[in-house]
């Protein structure tokens, strides 16, 4: 039996770039919503729940008159606060796709996974910074985890029918962003706008960021050692402009697999919820004439976040946490205007180097280390 004509879906970041194409593909598949959830109680999520008479929603930290307001439109179909969200990806039988964004995400994650749940996951945040702590959940609870990010979902593809012994390496593709090309020199004066207009994905402003920095493939790196063992050495990335060439493994015979196709998060999200199944999608065949694919070394020293990201990793531990928070927090002072492009990684270096290294077990764990790394970032986002 086909599982996902019947299992319904519970959509976290419902109204986000993630959560959004959910919908559409839950929609076309004809597979039912069983709740959305966002932060906010937007004109956005108020829309959803409009068209969605019999879905759940969830507000985790909506204002007192957005609360009033969904309250008065959706009565008692609508309920509010973030421990909300780890109900609802508790549900017994249900779908979970996590397009939360940031550090905000993992409680729902390692819920779904401790009730057995399908995880489809996008918020890659949550392996970032929890990675040991969403591992036993999966251990334990016997939940599985999809990855939703289209370089991870190719890596997944490319490895069916292969031994772990045969693989050589893991190489994972990147645009390269909007300031492939630069120096470091160049890139002090970049704007906003310049960072968020990424040349192949259209994305929310945090990862569109990341992805302008580098540090969204490292963080990718990290989600690729958890979610397929692997160690730090045996994963590369290369700068592939085109984003046609979503991810590769290398074998140790010397064969090379790709993933193929056009730059479009429905299908890496649609795979993840239909895994090992497929079922038809939204694009035309793919115009393989004309097709130029090109690869390059990534720039390490116009990028230091991809190997501070590395270096993160192989620390373990507490280190990948401190990375994905005090990153979140650069961020955000660069899209507020308060500190420039160049001063993210320095940001993120100085907080890596002031919070101590710890194990950790538990979500709380977690949830501790990343409130110090904000408090140390957020300090250090004030004097650059
Ligand atoms: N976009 C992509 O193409 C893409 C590709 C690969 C991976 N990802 C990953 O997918 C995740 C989502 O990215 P996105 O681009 O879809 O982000 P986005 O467009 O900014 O959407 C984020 C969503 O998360 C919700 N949210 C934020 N904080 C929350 C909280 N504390 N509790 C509950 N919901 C919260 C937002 O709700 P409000 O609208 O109410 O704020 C919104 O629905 C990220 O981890 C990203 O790295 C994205």
């Amino acid at each position: 039996m086909d599982r996902t004509a019947v299992t319904p879906l519970v959509v976290l970041g419902a109204t986000g770039s993630i959560g959004r194409q959910t919908l559409e593909v839950a929609d076309r598949l004809g597979i039912p919503v069983l709740a959305v959830a966002a932060r906010r109680g937007s004109d956005d999520l108020l829309a959803i729940a409009a068209s969605r008479p019999d879905t759940q929603v969830v507000a985790a930290a909506p204002t007192a008159s957005e609360q009033e307001a969904l309250v008065e439109v959706l009565g008692d179909r609508v309920s509010f606060g973030p421990e909300r969200l780890v109900e609802l990806a508790s549900l017994p039988g249900v779908i979970v796709v996590n397009g939360v964004v940031g550090a905000a995400g993992l409680e729902a994650s390692v819920a779904a996974l401790r009730a057995g749940n399908r995880l489809a996951l996008a918020n890659k945040e949550s392996l970032v910074a929890g990675g040991p702590v969403i591992e036993s959940a999966r251990r334990e609870g016997g939940g599985e985890l999809l990855p939703v990010d289209s370089e991870h979902s190719a890596l997944l593809q490319c490895l069916i029918g292969e031994e772990v012994g045969a693989i050589r390496r893991l190489i994972l593709t990147a645009s390269g962003g909007p300031f492939r090309g630069r120096t470091a020199a160049g890139l002090a004066d970049v704007t906003v706008a310049e960072a968020l207009a990424h040349p192949t994905w259209a994305m929310g402003p945090r990862i569109s960021i990341d992805s302008a920095t580098l540090m969204n493939k490292a963080f990718e790196v990290i989600e690729a050692h958890h979610l397929f063992g692997l160690s730090y050495d045996d994963i590369d990335v290369v700068v592939h402009p085109q984003s046609i060439v979503h991810s590769l493994v290398e074998f140790v015979d010397g064969s090379l697999k790709a993933h193929l196709g056009e730059p479009d998060m429905r299908v890496p999200i649609q795979y993840a919820i239909t895994h090992p199944s497929r079922r038809p999608g939204p694009l035309a065949p793919f115009p393989l004439t004309d097709l130029t694919l090109s690869f390059e070394a990534p720039d390490r020293e116009a990028f230091p976040l991809l190997d501070l990201g590395y270096e993160a990793g192989r620390r373990g531990q507490s280190a990948p946490a401190v990375l994905n928070a005090s990153d979140e927090i650069a961020v955000q002072a660069f899209l507020d205007g308060r500190i420039g492009f160049s001063a993210i990684p320095s940001v993120v270096e100085g907080t890596l180097e002031r919070v101590s290294l710890r194990k950790l077990e538990t979500v709380a764990d977690v949830i501790a280390v990343d409130a110090e790394a904000r408090s140390v970032a957020s300090e250090l986002a004030g004097t650059c």
